[in-house]
């Protein structure tokens, strides 16, 4: 595995843990931050032993937004020629494996962008969302607009962008912009735990249910279902399905192989 200067990649089993590491500045998104998780993803898509990705933070910060010192300085064109967007946050929302954002304390801005980027969030009952970008002058620009209007409605979308408020985990949970909440000492055994479920599963079949229930924010719903129903008859051809039903009706656990 690569060595990094702002993260920390490890593999727990077959889970490939990414821990954002700028904690004096909360996990601030650099640039230099957004190409490691980047590289990171590249890593652990490759790596046949995961099977599925968790990212987190520390304590205080899953990340307090992109780096505002960074940024300051730039103009126009120096963020149109970096293409900010693509460089970190479009490779965690193409990852094909399943992905885990475990929030604790401040997911802000960039970092509420990236925790959505991921498949699912978990968050310690001290987590705290917002895209407080309005109340420095901008707008989110790597998807608090758009995912999270999608996640949790226009009403409360528009309340947190325009507000730049924060909304505490059980606000989030009520909005459905997390699964679950757990206690925050239990962060990362639980999302830890929930990985490797994932991860023990035909990793196919959780790629397929991934993509399809990606579709179901781009698409009609009639486009959807036709996408769902192809991706299903396709699941025919994985010996994990045969398996996985010969498992049920023998009553045993079945054995997944398929990579
Ligand atoms: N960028 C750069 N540095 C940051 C940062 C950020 N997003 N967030 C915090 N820091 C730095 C602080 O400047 C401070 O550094 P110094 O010790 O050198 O002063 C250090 O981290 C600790 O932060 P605070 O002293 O502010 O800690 P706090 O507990 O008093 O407050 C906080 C915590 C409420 C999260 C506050 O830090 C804060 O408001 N941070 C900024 C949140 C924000 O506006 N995020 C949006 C960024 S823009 C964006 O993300 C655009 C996009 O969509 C891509």
């Amino acid at each position: 595995m690569a060595m990094f200067e702002f993260i920390i990649v490890e593999s727990k089993g077959p889970v490939g843990v990414i821990t954002l590491n700028r904690p004096k500045m909360l996990n601030a998104l650099s640039f230099g931050v957004f190409r490691e998780i980047a590289a990171a993803v590249d890593d652990l898509e490759a790596d046949d032993k995961i099977g599925c990705i968790l990212i987190t933070g520390s304590e205080k910060a899953f990340a307090a937004g992109a780096d505002i010192k960074e940024m300051q300085p730039k103009g126009f064109i120096d963020m149109f020629n970096s293409d900010f967007t693509a460089i970190g946050g479009d490779r965690v929302a193409r990852c094909r494996k399943p992905t885990i954002a475990a929030v604790a304390g401040y997911a802000l801005g960039g970092g509420c962008e990236l925790a959505m980027m991921c498949d699912i969030i978990i968050a310690a009952d001290t987590a705290k969302f917002g895209q407080p970008e309005i109340t420095l002058g901008t707008i989110p620009g790597i998807g608090g607009t758009q995912r999270l209007t999608r996640a949790i409605g226009k009403s409360k979308a528009m309340d947190l962008c325009l507000t730049g408020r924060m909304m505490d985990a059980a606000e989030a949970e009520r909005s459905g912009l997390v699964s679950r909440i757990v206690p925050a000492d239990k962060l990362l055994e639980e999302a830890l735990a929930a990985a490797e479920k994932i991860a023990s599963m035909s990793r196919p079949a959780a790629a397929m249910a991934k993509e399809a229930i990606n579709r179901a924010f781009e698409t009609p719903l009639a486009e959807g279902m036709n996408v769902e129903r192809n991706l299903f008859h396709s699941t025919f051809a994985l010996e994990d399905r045969s398996e996985g039903m010969a498992a049920f009706i023998e009553k045993r656990k079945p054995v997944n192989k398929n990579r």
